[in-house]
Parts: C-alpha cells; sequence; structure tokens
C-alpha cells in the first residue's frame, strides 16, 4: 500500500487494519513547476491511497503514481479516494459549463482499475457505476455515525438539512435506534443557504451531512433549529472541507460541537472509517 503524505495518516489506520505494508510517495517540483513522483518497490496488485480535497494539483499527482506503481511492476492498481471531489457538478447547470463528475469519473477510469471511496455526493446520477468505466465502490458512513450516536447522543434526534439527505438520515437514525427528521434547503449562493423544518420536540439535536463546505448549510440548519427551541445542537459530517472560516461561521450559528469523519484530515476528526475501507479491500472483487 502506497499513500501521499496529506493522506499518510488514514493510510496508517488503513494499512493496520488490513494487515498491509505501507509506504510514501515521494513528490519533487521541479523549478519549472512541473511534478515528479517516485514509488517504493510494489506488490502486483498495488492499492494508491489518496483523499483528494483541494484537488487540482494532487489529481495529476495520483495519475502519475499509478503510472509509477504500473512501472514498478504492479499489475492491478486500486485507488481508496476516502474524498472524491468535483461529483456535485454533475450537470451543465448554466451554459458553458463542463459536467465535472464525468471528466474525474473518466480520468481516475484511464488510471486505476478499481476506485474505492465514502459517501459521494450523487444527486442526480444514483451510483458510480454510471461515473466510472473501472470498478467503483461507495463505502456508506451510515455504520460508523450511527455508532457515534448511539455511544454519545443516545436523547437526541437525528436532522438532516435537505431533502436530498433523506434516506441516509433515515437509516442513520434507524441504525442509531431514534428519531429523525429532516428540513428543506434553498440555496441563493454559495454561502447563502435557508433551511426550514417542521416544528420539531427535542431538546437535542445531531446534524447530519455529507459534506461541510462553505458550513453555510450547517448554520443555516442551526439557526432554523434553535428558533423550534431545540437547546443543544451539535453537527458531524462526512468530509470535512470547512473554508477559511467554516468552523466560526457554524459555531456562531450556535452549534455546540461539530464533528468528522476522517476521510479529510480536519481537527473536527473523531469517526474512523480506514476499517470499513479495510473490510471492503479484503472481500473479492
Ligand atoms: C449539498 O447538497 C451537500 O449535501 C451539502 O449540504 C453542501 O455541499 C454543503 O455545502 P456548504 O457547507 O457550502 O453549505
Amino acid at each position: 500500500m502506497h499513500a501521499f503524505d496529506d493522506s499518510y495518516g488514514f493510510a496508517r489506520r488503513l494499512a493496520r487494519a488490513a494487515q498491509e505494508r505501507l509506504a510514501g510517495v515521494a513528490v519533487r517540483r521541479f523549478p519549472d513547476g512541473e511534478t515528479l513522483v517516485r514509488v517504493a518497490q510494489t506488490d502486483r496488485d498495488a492499492i494508491l491511497v489518496r483523499s483528494l480535497a483541494d484537488p487540482d494539483c494532487k489529481l495529476f499527482e495520483t495519475i502519475l503514481a499509478a503510472n509509477a506503481l504500473r512501472e514498478a511492476g504492479a499489475r492491478r492498481v486500486t485507488l481508496v479516494v476516502p474524498y472524491l471531489p468535483y461529483m456535485r457538478q454533475d450537470k451543465v447547470f448554466h451554459p458553458g459549463e463542463p459536467i465535472s463528475q464525468r471528466v474525474i469519473g473518466d480520468l481516475l477510469s484511464t488510471s486505476f482499475d478499481a476506485v474505492l471511496t465514502m459517501e459521494p455526493h450523487l444527486h442526480r446520477v444514483h451510483s458510480l457505476r454510471e461515473v466510472f468505466r473501472c470498478r467503483a465502490v461507495n463505502i456508506s458512513a451510515a455504520p460508523a455515525i450511527a455508532g457515534w450516536i448511539r455511544r454519545n447522543a443516545r436523547r437526541a434526534i437525528v436532522v438532516g438539512p435537505d431533502e436530498e439527505s433523506a434516506r441516509w438520515v433515515k437509516s442513520i437514525a434507524r441504525a442509531a435506534g431514534i428519531d429523525h427528521a429532516v428540513g428543506s434547503k434553498e440555496r441563493f449562493g454559495d454561502r447563502r443557504v435557508r433551511v426550514h423544518f417542521e416544528p420539531i420536540r427535542a431538546r437535542h439535536a445531531v446534524i447530519v451531512d455529507d459534506i461541510a463546505s462553505s458550513g453555510a448549510t450547517l448554520a443555516a440548519a442551526a439557526r432554523a433549529l434553535r428558533a423550534h427551541g431545540v437547546v443543544r445542537v451539535d453537527a458531524l459530517v462526512v468530509h470535512a472541507i470547512f473554508a477559511t472560516g467554516a468552523l466560526a461561521t457554524v459555531h456562531r450559528a450556535g452549534v455546540h460541537r461539530v464533528l468528522s469523519c476522517d476521510t479529510i484530515p480536519h481537527p473536527t476528526n473523531a469517526i474512523w472509517c480506514a476499517p470499513l475501507f479495510a473490510d471492503r479491500l479484503r472481500k473479492p472483487s
């Protein structure tokens, strides 16, 4: 198993759970801005670990590393990409735009034999099979999130900020053995969001969402819940992008505790998902 420095923590947990040896991918930048990557010896079945938040430069390095592994003798290269970017641009929203989701799918399919990721943002496109030409596996974070809620917030209600999240939120609530509610969301811009809930009778709510980027969705949901009289609001996300200032926005809106899965390294990481990837790696393809 190989990993880039920025994903080494997750890769170490994964290597331990999967009982694999782990080596780094060295990256060197030339004066002209080009990049050279170097990998250590590899097995015939290679696994490359890299989370792709802040993706543009990382994507090319990742593709170079896939080629380096094949040149070093790998016959099959699997990408473990805990956070898969560009999934939200799944259609041409305005004339002249690309379908970025399709571009990333094509790009990674030419370099990798398989891609394993967690909770990619699939909205209009429902399956990774429609995005990738290689084998692509979507690992659910729901069991890990439900486990955390069962252990830490047994009396809370699980809340989804929008209809898109309804099925996912329901499955988490069922596995945690508690109630759930789902809001309706309107977005007016990158950082302007309104969330509406029907009246909620609960003192403690845990908002769950797949991604926190500007933090606007979590903040709007928290304000709406507090307006309904919810005393304590916590937030739990899978992918902690948290752009500059986002975490402060969320706390200012009255969120007590913000937690995330470890798909992107972030100070809010509290839910460890590498074992779920290890389970999947053990299954025959
Ligand atoms: C969108 O539908 C997603 O599920 C998230 O709610 C959204 O991407 C969060 O973005 P932000 O933090 O910028 O509101």
